[in-house]
This record gives C-alpha cells, structure tokens and sequence, in this order.
C-alpha cells in the first residue's frame, strides 16, 4: 500500500485523475470501479475538466459501481445510480449502457448480487477501482464484522452509516435506507488496481487503522493492505493520526 498525503482536494484530484488517465491511454478498453461519496468528487471533477480538454476518452470504456442503496427508486436524486450519473457518468463519454450499478431496486435481490458479480468478472475485472472509507472503516457498504471474503450482497448500514449519510437526505436519518447492495471484499480486491480517497479529521482513526492496524474485519479497510498496487490519497487532517 502507498499512501500520499498531499496539500489539499485538488492535488488528490490530480493525482487519481493521473492514474485513471494513464489507464485509458494504455487501455482504451479499460474498466473503472466507481465510487460515491463525496470522497472521489475531485477525481471525478477532474476527469471531467480533462475529458472537455481532449486529454481522456472513456468511448470504449465501462464502469461499475460499488453499491447501492435498497429501497429507493432508480430515479431517486439519491440513488446511487443518480449520483454516479450526476457525479461523473453523465459528463464524459461512456457508451450507452456502460455504466452499471447492482440494481438494489430488483425483487430478487440475491439474484441481482450473483447476476453483478458474473457481470463485473464477465467484463474482464475492475482495472482500476476508486474507493472512499467509512469513518468506521467501510469499504463500499461493507461494515465492520462482515465477511473478507465476500462477494457482492445485500447487507445492512450501521447505524454510524445511516447518520453519517443523513447529510445526503435533508438531515433526516429516517430517510436514509438502512440495507444495501454492495460489491464484497472479494469482489473489490480482484480489481487490479485501487485508488482510495479520504479527506479530513472524521476519517483519521478509519486511515489509521487500514494503513496500520492488524488486519481484521472489524476495520475492513484493513484487508486493503493485502492487494498488490493500492493508492491511497489522504489529505493533512485524515493522515494526523499515522
Ligand atoms: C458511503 C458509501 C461508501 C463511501 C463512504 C464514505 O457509505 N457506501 O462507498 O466510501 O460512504 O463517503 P464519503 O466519501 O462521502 O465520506
């Protein structure tokens, strides 16, 4: 794992940005893992301002994202779905239907997992995955005590999550969905590379743990140290307690 602790979400930006350019010159083809949050918004940002420039085409490319909420409508502002698109997909050149995200709206949800799984591998594997951490350590939706070798499922928030992401939903936790669908700990580690966000103090003892800790799925993050080409970007306040 390499971790860069750098000035400020801009330079964090660049950085990410940097990796998933020289991925595309490379691999025209390639395959990006998204990321919700507010964590990757300057990558995203800045993918954007270089794809208006000319410098990135994502016109042979594909996307998967990491989870989804249960229970709200594919057309909720708060969708995953809506916030990848809104975020990144919709402002650069992904084909029609290149972009994906487990269907936490499906009656079948078991099936909707399996069907993601086979989907992501079926694509060839994530090349390049962008990830955000949970202030207790959370990886897409996989809270503490879940399996590390899990594949994608549905699960539960803790309640830490569902006040954490009650910022999104007007404050009001009882509008934050309290299950999920989500890639697993397995699924994200076969991605063959990732390039993890997390910015300012409320992230720092989650930082801490994944870069130091024993690795336990009580900080699932931890597992991150194990996977071959891992980046992790933090600015000064998320690094304080390293
Ligand atoms: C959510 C998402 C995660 C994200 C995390 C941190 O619960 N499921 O994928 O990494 O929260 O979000 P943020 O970057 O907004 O702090």
């Amino acid at each position: 794992m390499r971790v860069a602790i750098l000035p400020d979400e801009a330079a964090i930006g660049r950085i990410g940005a940097d990796a998933v350019e020289r991925l595309y010159a490379r691999k025209p083809q390639a395959v990006l893992g998204l990321a919700t949050g507010s964590s990757p918004l300057p990558i995203y940002q800045e993918l954007i301002a270089r794809h208006r420039a000319g410098r990135i085409s994502f016109a042979r490319g594909r996307a998967f994202a990491l989870d989804e909420y249960v229970g709200l409508s594919p057309q909720h502002p708060q969708s995953y779905r809506q916030v990848i698109r809104t975020s990144i997909a919709d402002h650069v050149d992904f084909p029609e239907g290149a972009v994906r995200g487990p269907e936490g709206w499906a009656e079948d949800l078991d099936a909707a997992a399996a069907d993601y799984d086979r989907a992501i591998r079926d694509a060839g594997g994530v090349d390049l995955q962008i990830l955000g951490i949970g202030a207790d350590g959370h990886i897409a939706f996989n809270e503490p005590g879940g399996s590390l070798a899990s594949r994608t499922h549905r699960g539960f928030l803790t309640a830490q999550t569902i006040r954490d992401n009650a910022r999104f939903f007007d404050g009001d936790i009882s509008q934050v969905p309290a299950q999920c669908l989500t890639q697993g700990i397995a699924t994200i580690m076969e991605a063959r590379s990732l390039v993890l966000v997390a910015t300012g103090g409320n992230k720092a003892e989650a930082v801490r743990q994944m870069v130091e800790g024993a690795v336990s799925a009580s900080w699932p993050a931890t597992v991150l140290q194990f996977h071959p080409d891992a980046l992790v970007l933090v600015d000064e306040e998320a690094a304080a307690r390293l």
